[in-house]
C-alpha cells in the first residue's frame, strides 16, 4: 500500500510517524528510530504501544523507548520472532514507511520509582537493555546516582553489540560523555559462546564473579537500586537476589530500592 493509503487507513487516536532508519544487528535482532510527535512525552526508561497495520487490521506490541526523554526521534531495539505477530513484519520496515504509536507512555522502570541510593544497578538480558538504552543516555540518572552498572547478558557475542554501540555512542557525545564521566560501567556477558565474560548474570551475581570483577562490595539496600528488564525467568530470579540481600520491590505510586519490567517478545 502507498503511504497515503497507510495514514488513511490508520485507527483514529493513534499517531503515525516515519521510520528514520534500520539497523540489523543479527537474524534475531534489530534497531529503528522514527520521528518523534511534538506532543509525545515520556520519561526514560517508559514504554510505548508500537503497530503496523496488518492487513486491515492493527496489530500493536509494547516496546520500551530506548531513546532518552530529550531526544528528538524514538528509537526501539526489537527482537524478530519469525511468527510473531508485530515482529514478522515489523522486522521488513524500511527508512519512509510508517509505523502506530498509541498515545501514551507507561512503565516501572523509571527513576521515580526508585528512593535515592548512590549507585543504581540495570540488569538486562537480550533486548530488555532498551530501556536502560533511555536511561544511560539521560542526565538525570547521573544526577541521582554516582555509579550506573549496567549489565547486558546475550547468548551471543553479535547481540552484545548495540549495548556497546551504546556505550560508544555516549563516549563520543559532547554533552553526554561529561555527564556520564567514568560513573557509567558496562558489563556484558553471553551464555552460548566463547567469550572473556560468560555465564547468566544471576549465577555470576550468586558466585561472586560478578562483584569481584567490578571491584564491588555484595549489594547494601541502603546504598543499592536496581532495575531489572529480561525473559520472566530472568525477572523472577534476579528479583530473588535482590530480595535475598534486603531490597524490596517498588512501583511508580511506592517507590522503593527495585523495580522491574518484562522484556516483551511476540
Ligand atoms: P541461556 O542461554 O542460559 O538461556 P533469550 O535470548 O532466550 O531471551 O535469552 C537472553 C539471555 O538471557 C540468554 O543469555 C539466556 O541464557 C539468559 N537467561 C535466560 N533465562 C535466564 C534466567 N532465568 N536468569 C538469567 N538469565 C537468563
Amino acid at each position: 500500500a502507498k503511504k497515503e493509503d497507510f495514514a488513511v487507513q490508520a485507527p483514529a487516536g493513534v499517531f503515525v510517524e516515519t521510520v528514520t532508519s534500520v539497523e540489523h544487528y543479527t537474524d534475531r535482532l534489530f534497531r529503528f528510530r522514527m520521528t518523534r510527535p511534538k506532543e509525545f512525552r515520556f520519561r526514560s526508561g517508559e514504554f510505548a504501544m508500537i503497530g503496523l497495520m496488518v492487513g486491515d487490521k492493527p496489530i500493536y506490541r509494547a516496546y520500551s523507548i530506548a531513546s532518552p526523554a530529550w531526544d528528538e526521534e524514538l528509537e526501539f531495539f526489537s527482537i524478530k520472532v519469525p511468527d510473531g505477530p508485530l515482529t514478522s513484519h515489523l522486522q521488513g520496515i524500511k527508512p519512509g514507511d510508517q509505523v502506530l504509536m498509541r498515545k501514551k507512555p507507561t512503565g516501572t522502570l523509571v527513576l521515580d520509582a526508585l528512593v535515592p541510593g548512590r549507585r543504581l544497578y540495570m540488569f538486562s538480558t537480550g533486548t530488555g537493555i532498551a530501556p536502560f538504552a533511555s536511561l544511560i543516555r539521560d542526565p538525570e540518572t547521573f544526577e541521582k546516582f554516582e555509579e550506573v552498572i549496567l549489565t547486558h547478558t546475550c547468548r551471543d557475542v553479535a547481540e552484545l553489540k548495540y549495548g556497546f554501540d551504546l556505550v560508544d555512542e555516549i563516549r563520543n557525545h559532547e554533552f553526554l560523555n561529561e555527564v556520564v564521566g567514568n560513573k557509567l560501567r558496562h558489563y556484558a556477558t553471553v551464555t552460548r559462546e566463547d567469550y572473556s565474560y560468560k555465564g547468566r548474570i544471576t549465577d555470576l551475581m550468586n558466585n561472586g564473579k560478578f562483584f569481584a570483577d567490578l571491584g564491588l562490595q555484595p549489594l547494601d539496600p541502603v546504598i543499592d537500586r536496581g532495575m531489572i528488564c529480561g525473559s520472566t525467568a530472568m525477572l523472577k530470579d534476579t528479583k530473588e537476589i535482590l530480595e535475598a540481600a534486603g531490597l524490596t520491590e517498588g512501583a511508580n505510586n511506592k517507590p522503593a530500592e527495585f523495580v522491574i519490567e518484562r522484556a516483551f517478545v511476540g
